[in-house]
């Protein structure tokens, strides 16, 4: 007997992958599989109606934590991606494990998924369950589908999907952003309505202060109460939600190369990242926090491809927990005007001397004002010499170039 895993949320995409993969593919058995990562309930509500209407062998994996921890391990890295704190794509490789659990323990000899040719989400998947002997497929991509086709499929083997959704947008949700795309706002030059978004309000004139509290880079609690991953990130939602914060409307390079607008909402992942940096500002020096650009942006990159268990992302992480020692401490966040915007950080760990920077101090242990003098007399040495040079050739080339001028006007 034959037996396929399919990553199902009961949506028009998974719901018609079910008979095709029996029919088209000639599998006896499918079974859909639903991870957790904080999509709302509703969408489980969905997923179980629609695997019950099709008889569909239904498993659902509660992922959530892993992917909090995961979410927070990004924040370690200043993760963003084209200004998008990558929730999507974290979330992938979660996803793709958790299905692959259920299929080995099923017994099944094949994975599949409904995603399109045209996304990163396919890339993700496969990415983890090409690594096994288990086969992959996936229907939509490899049988052409269409939505207008998937929706006349869909009515003529009478399968339960929701009708008309037509107007509505393709929408992606866990707990660390929520991305809507389709539809309207294809059209880079169309305004997106309000009622996009869901998690944030449209910011109000009220402001409010909060203070989050690291540990090694991970935040740990929020106003003094000590919180598990999940919870943190889910009470940051709401908090910063309700000012507004956390939009991002952007124009996304995808990995095939096509450029796609996307719309993402992601209140607690712009808090926490905001406030992470800023505490990073404080105790990291100058070239490590240098440096540490280029770590994040690699590390984002990776997470952006969904290749989180890359070589490479092992070595970044090297230099970012010999990093994160020192990121501990608190930060004060005010939301105002939708932003989140850190006012105030403090850490045992500073590498900052307040009496060393301040105007009100003359000497501090062996340092003076006046010792500044001589770097001043130094600092741009090089530059001056070379423009001194730069000067000496525009000079030259201005004779040259008029006498050239003359010679070629009179040689025609
Ligand atoms: N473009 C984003 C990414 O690749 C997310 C797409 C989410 N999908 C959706 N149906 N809204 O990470």
């Amino acid at each position: 007997m034959t037996r396929v895993a399919l990553a199902f949320s009961g949506g028009l995409d998974t719901t018609v992958c079910v008979p095709l993969l029996e029919e088209e593919y000639g599998y006896d058995d499918v079974i859909g599989v639903t991870v957790d990562v904080g999509q709302p309930a509703e969408e489980f509500d969905e997923a179980e109606e629609t695997a019950e209407a099709l008889g569909l062998e239904h498993y659902v994996v509660d992922a959530r934590e892993e992917f909090a921890q995961l979410c927070l391990e990004s924040v370690r890295a200043n993760a963003t991606y084209q200004g998008y704190p990558l929730g999507t794509a974290l979330a992938r490789p979660v996803i793709a494990e958790a299905i692959l659990e259920v299929a080995e323990e099923q017994d099944c000899d094949a994975l599949a998924h409904g995603c399109t040719g045209k996304g990163n989400d396919q890339l993700r998947f496969e990415a983890v369950w090409r690594d096994t002997d288990l086969d992959v497929y996936a229907p939509v991509r490899e049988l052409g589908l269409t939505r207008e086709w998937e929706q006349e499929y869909a009515a003529e083997k009478d399968l339960p999907v929701e009708g008309g959704s037509g107007g509505d947008w393709s929408i992606d949700t866990n707990i660390w952003s929520r991305s809507i795309e389709g539809d309207d706002l294809e059209d880079p030059s169309y305004v997106p309505p309000t009622d996009i978004y869901e998690w944030t309000d449209e910011p109000t004139g009220e402001t409010e202060e909060i203070e989050i509290a690291f540990e090694n880079g991970y935040p740990v609690a929020v106003d003094g109460e000590k919180m598990d991953p999940v919870s943190l990130v889910e009470h940051l939602n709401e908090v910063a939600g309700a000012h507004g914060v956390g939009r991002t409307d952007t124009m996304e390079d995808r990995m095939l190369g096509l450029k796609v607008r996307e719309n993402y909402e992601h209140p607690a992942a712009t808090t926490l990242l905001n406030a992470h940096e800023a505490l990073e500002g404080l105790v990291l020096t100058q070239e490590e926090r240098q440096f540490k650009i280029q770590i994040d942006n690699q590390w984002s990159q990776k997470a952006y491809e969904g290749l989180i268990d890359a070589p490479l992302v092992d070595a970044l992480e090297g230099f970012i927990d010999e990093t994160q020692k020192r990121v501990t401490g608190t930060v004060t966040i005010r939301f105002e005007g939708g932003q989140a915007r850190p006012v105030a950080r403090d850490s045992e760990y500073a590498a900052y001397s307040a009496a060393h920077a301040s105007f009100d101090t003359e000497t501090v242990g062996k340092i003076k004002q006046e010792d500044a003098t001589g770097v001043a007399k130094y600092h741009g040495f090089q530059r001056r010499l070379a423009n001194k040079a730069i000067e000496k050739i525009d000079g030259d080339e201005t004779v040259e170039l008029a006498t050239d001028g003359g010679n070629d006007a009179d040689e025609e």
